[in-house]
């Protein structure tokens, strides 16, 4: 029985160990920013509808500022109506990887 016990603690501890958590990469944001570089690409690019706007430049941001930002715009802590559209579109997982995706892409 405690063997048991021992065992089951080891098994439980390996597993809890967060080798998964939502860590981003940016090789499976390429196929998700496609949405994006339409207007995040263009270096001086306004999206011109309702407003003239300009797209701020999101390449070498830091990972962390890109994905807050896209929480906020989805939570409406942000609230720019395209982006806000966008960022409910994304998952966790996709705001974590287009995170790193655009922080490595100078
Ligand atoms: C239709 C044009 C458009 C598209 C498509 C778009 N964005 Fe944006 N994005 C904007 C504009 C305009 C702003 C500035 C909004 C504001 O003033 O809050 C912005 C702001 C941002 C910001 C905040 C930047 C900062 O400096 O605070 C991030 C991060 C961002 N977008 C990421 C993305 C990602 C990732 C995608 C694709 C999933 C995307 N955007 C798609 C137009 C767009």
């Amino acid at each position: 029985m405690k063997r048991l016990v021992l065992t089951l603690g080891v098994v439980l501890g390996l597993t809890s160990t967060g080798a998964f958590a939502a860590d981003g990469d940016a090789k499976a944001a390429e196929s998700k920013n496609s949405m994006c570089i339409g207007c995040h690409g263009i270096p001086g690019y306004k999206a011109s509808f309702p407003v003239v706007y300009s797209v701020p430049m999101i390449s070498g941001q830091n990972a962390k500022y890109v994905e807050n930002a896209l929480q906020a715009y989805k939570k409406g802590e942000r609230s720019h109506p395209t982006m806000r559209a966008i960022a409910l579109t994304l998952s966790d997982q996709d705001m974590a990887d287009l995170a790193v995706y655009y922080a490595n892409n100078k």
